[in-house]
């Protein structure tokens, strides 16, 4: 077989980045091998984001610079895939011929037919909702990532349609893979050396998969992987809080191996905004989930989004947001201006003051900011667990996560690469943690 290179450029969240690895699995039986010179590849593909901004622009603008790069040598197949290439579809290749392909989430099991099927100058383009079968294409291809932090598809898209968002339309109705294929999928990545699985799914709480009269939920994933002693690590991302069931909320009493950290988006402090979002919960559900979940195991600590400046947002709405994060000490969060999204409702609303909006960004971030400091400051001089993920480039430096997925970077030893062992923290800044292995203490 001719050996062909593949470079793919991934933007976006989690499940992109596990999506592109699979693209690599799949084509790779086509003799396409993996290239990191982005200059030099005989397919590239864009993995693409919709979520916030200028989108659309980013990814035309991308191309431009890819066009750039092939100037005077053979052109790559060009590939659009992910959340634009769909809501996009064929407007992209009309508007860019050096695009030849796109291809949307859920037909990424037709990759390698359109690979085969490319002849210069013919537009390719598959945008279908196929996801189960999708998921039945890459069941039967094994997964070949191999490191030690590894992602892992257990549910995709969304029904909830928050009137602000795009993922409903750009990844399809919801739809859970078969709990065994997923364990499959599992124990390929800890046979690879993953130390750490962490599910994933735009709504990953919302996970379940009917099978004769049993229902499988997402506790019944992490109490399966619980199991497997070689794995040390369990997370899931991204939670809704209305998904947060007392199965899953249970878990933390259990399961030792499920980390004590939450990302769980409530997006405003205000119930009058969450009702306008349409996100089907209130203050009070998110309170009492936390509550919960602290009194379960009081080191549990959260995360969450926060959408500022949404259509209707006033003072009061705002100043109900700041006192949430004064409430709820989250070690770490994301806070987003409100960006319209083509076709969802919440583009059609008129928007605030741009002024207005960026004070209120700059505010919340202070606060959210200060206490990720305050929390990195207050573990100076302990010892963290950390698992070691791996040693940076071009630094004799090593990288690697403590329970509550802060990075930390610290002096250690090769020989640890996949161990959870302790360090020392010597220092900190907002979002990382400095230190060096400590060899006295020894790790739990
Ligand atoms: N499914 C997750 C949930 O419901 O919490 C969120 C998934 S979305 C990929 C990640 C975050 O992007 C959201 O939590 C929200 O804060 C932010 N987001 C989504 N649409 C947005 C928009 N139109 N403008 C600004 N932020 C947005
Ligand atoms: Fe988007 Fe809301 Fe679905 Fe999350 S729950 S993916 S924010 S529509
Ligand atoms: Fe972006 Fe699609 Fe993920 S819009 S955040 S790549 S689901």
């Amino acid at each position: 077989m001719e050996t062909k290179k593949i470079f793919i450029k991934t933007f976006g969240c989690q499940m992109n980045e596990y999506d592109s690895n699979r693209i690599y699995d799949s084509v790779s039986k086509l003799g396409y091998v993996k290239t990191s010179n982005q200059s030099d590849a005989d397919c590239y593909i864009l993995n693409t984001c919709h979520i916030r901004d200028k989108a659309k622009e980013k990814v035309y603008h991308e191309i431009g610079r890819v066009k750039k790069l092939y100037r005077g040598k053979n052109k790559p197949i060009m590939v659009v895939a992910g959340c634009v290439a769909q809501a996009e579809n064929k407007e992209m290749v009309n508007r860019e011929p050096f695009i030849d392909i796109i291809l949307g989430p859920q037909s990424y099991h037709k990759i390698n037919d359109l690979l085969k099927k490319y002849i210069v100058n013919f537009k390719q383009e598959e945008t279908e909702f196929d996801t189960i079968s999708k998921f039945g294409y890459f069941d039967k291809i094994k997964n070949n990532d191999n490191k030690i932090s590894a992602f892992l598809t257990i549910q995709e898209g969304c029904d909830k349609f928050c009137h602000f968002c795009v993922v409903p339309y750009t990844r399809g109705p919801e739809c859970s893979r078969p709990f065994h294929k997923i364990i499959v999928e599992a124990e390929q990545l800890i046979e690879n050396g993953a130390k750490e699985i962490t599910l994933l799914g735009q709504n990953v709480n919302a996970y379940s998969f009917r099978q004769d009269s049993k229902e499988f939920r997402i506790s019944d994933l992490i109490n399966h992987l619980n199991q497997y002693s070689e794995l040390s690590r369990i997370r899931y991302t991204t939670s809704h809080p209305r998904d947060m069931t007392d199965d899953l909320i249970d878990c933390y009493a259990t399961n030792h191996k499920l980390m004590p950290f939450i990302h769980l988006p409530i997006q405003s402090g205000s119930n009058r905004m969450l009702e306008l979002m349409n996100r089907k919960h209130t203050v009070q559900d998110y309170i009492k989930i936390y509550e919960k979940l602290k009194k379960i195991n009081k080191e549990i600590e959260f995360s969450s989004d926060f959408i500022i400046g949404y259509p209707g947002e006033t003072k009061k709405d705002f100043e109900e947001t700041f006192n949430l994060i004064k409430h709820i000490r989250f070690i770490n969060s994301f806070s987003f201006i409100f960006s319209p999204r083509p076709g969802t409702k919440a583009s059609k609303l008129k928007m605030i003051d741009k002024d207005i909006t960026k004070n209120r960004l700059i505010k919340i971030q202070e606060e959210l900011f200060k206490n990720q400091i305050e929390i990195n400051k207050s573990l100076e001089n302990t010892t963290v667990e950390v698992l070691v993920e791996n040693k940076l480039k071009n630094q004799n430096k090593f990288f690697g996560r403590n329970k509550f997925l802060s990075p930390v970077i610290f002096d250690g030893n090769e020989n640890d690469i996949g161990k959870i062992i302790n360090v020392k923290i010597e220092s900190s800044n907002q979002n990382t943690l400095f230190g060096f292995y400590d060899k006295d203490m020894r790790a739990a």
